[in-house]
């Protein structure tokens, strides 16, 4: 490196360096080598090799088509692309940083193998509508695969929530108990949330479907081409109406690590919870041995570490976004090189969101809930208060508020006491509020209470089994 910033005559080729083959026509000497390692993608953008070289086998195709290459040109060309697929699927073909990109890369092998005819497949297209093209065959392909991956997530939870639809267990709002609801309700929340994942993502995977290809740099090109072919032989919709757009817009990327950075984020709440429960102090449930590990040093440890590990990775994937939003902020029309910069957050985003869904899948399907522990747990601190309230209201007709307060005290005279409220005597109730009769015991119990709350979305078993039944069928 040091060599090469020192030497005076800075365009004299350097050893080792020729200029670059593709595009160093005008060129007299190659890249510095800090050039090169800067410039080069091929490093992680050799990830998109399939979607190139269909890329570009749509485009040799529709170029014979339209007369704008020989039939033989084209045939050569996909044969050759062809050839260089089965090259890098067995791992013989070899990668040149020299040539930068995967592009690059695939179209230099193609000239070794089809001699001429590879030089004609770069009409009327370039770098820029290829790689935008490539990108978008990459994000929607990793949409359908996060897809498939919340969904098995989803089916797991529901088996969770059908097993578990009459488990009675602590609610919480501000980690402080609260009321009891069901195991398989509390399952359900997270599989409403999952759902809306899919949503974002299927919303993305519908915007970003219109083809790039033939925007060329950023002004289309004169050669006949037709756009419409090579659009729906790679499976979008449409062709992207506006060349400059199609090359300069990277919001797609944006949209698919937004999507991917709330469901990390729900990914990393539910994880927190199976940290929580699976301590020795909940003991709510317990994570096979699959999913957790043992300490070096202490012999009875049982640490969550897929959950810990799931529960992180939202900053990974939230920093991807946030990464790229700054890269796109701010850019010129159309292309600037800066959007190379969007690959590596891209594709470490959707790896860690990857194994997440399948570390939280495998854990869900794992895992065991102490129905007891549960049960002990949903009846400590008061957690049926708001049913005894709520008996107030209904059999004496007290306003709510009146009834809160007649509660709180029912609540401070059981805490004296040291007993819950399905314990504490009747008699010492009715000091209080001279209106209860035993049949309050009857609404006390954590099981009467989950029960009862049978609204349209409410925490009943009879509710929970419904919903079930709904994402059984959705999800089949
Ligand atoms: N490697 C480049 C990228 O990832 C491909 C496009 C290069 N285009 C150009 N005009 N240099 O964006």
């Amino acid at each position: 490196m040091a060599e090469h910033s020192e030497s005076g005559a800075k365009d004299q080729p350097q050893p080792g360096a020729a200029a670059n083959t593709m595009w160093g026509g005008r060129f007299k000497a190659g890249p510095d080598a800090v050039m090169a390692a800067i410039n080069a993608s091929i490093g992680f953008d050799r990830r998109f090799y399939g979607e190139d070289i269909a890329g570009s086998r749509a485009h040799a195709a529709m170029l014979a088509a339209r007369g704008i290459i020989s039939e033989a040109d084209g045939a050569a060309i996909d044969a050759g692309l062809a050839q260089i697929l089965a090259e890098i699927e067995s791992g013989e073909f070899v990668f040149s940083e020299a040539l930068e990109d995967i592009h690059m890369n695939i179209e230099a092998r193609l000239g070794e193998i089809a001699g001429e005819a590879a030089g004609r497949l770069h009409t009327g297209r370039s770098r820029n509508d290829q790689v935008a093209t490539d990108c978008k065959l990459w994000v929607r392909k990793t949409i359908d695969a996060t897809d498939a991956a919340l969904a098995a997530l989803m089916r797991a939870l529901v088996a969770q929530a059908e097993a578990g639809a009459g488990m009675v267990m602590p609610g919480f709002t501000h980690l402080q108990t609260a009321q009891p609801v069901t195991w398989g309700h509390h399952m359900l929340a997270y599989v409403e949330m999952f759902n809306r994942d899919r949503g974002r993502f299927a919303d993305c995977r519908a915007r970003l479907n219109e083809c790039p290809l033939g925007a060329a740099a950023l002004a289309g090109t004169s050669f006949p081409i037709d756009r419409q072919m090579t659009a729906s032989a790679l499976g979008f919709e449409r062709p992207a109406a506006n060349s400059i757009d199609a090359v300069s817009d990277r919001d797609f990327v944006l949209e698919f690590l937004a999507a991917a950075t709330i469901c990390a984020g729900h990914l990393s709440r539910f994880a927190e919870e199976l940290v929580i429960w699976s301590s020795v102090q909940f003991g709510f449930v317990r994570l096979s041995d699959r999913f957790t590990t043992g300490s070096s040093i202490m012999p009875q440890k049982r640490n969550p570490d897929a959950a810990e590990l799931v529960r992180a990775k939202v900053g990974r994937i939230a920093g991807a976004l946030v990464a790229l939003v700054l890269v796109m902020k701010g850019l010129p029309l159309a292309f600037a090189k800066d959007m190379q910069e969007d690959k590596e957050p891209l594709f470490d985003a959707a790896d860690s969101l990857a194994l997440a869904l399948a570390a939280m899948a495998g854990m869900v399907g794992d895992m065991a809930p102490d129905a007891g522990r549960l049960r002990a747990a949903a009846g400590s601190g008061f957690s049926t208060a708001t049913d005894l309230a709520d008996w107030l209201v209904r059999v004496l007709g007290m306003p709510f508020r009146e009834a809160h307060r007649v509660t709180g005290r029912i609540v401070a005279l059981a805490e004296a006491e040291g007993c819950d409220l399905a314990g504490l005597a009747l008699d010492k109730m009715q000091a209080i509020e001279p209106g209860l009769t035993a049949a309050v015991h009857d609404v006390l119990s954590v099981e009467a209470s989950a029960a009862s709350r049978v609204s349209y979305g409410g925490t009943a078993p009879v509710r929970v089994r419904e919903q079930v039944a709904r994402w059984r069928e959705e999800l089949a």
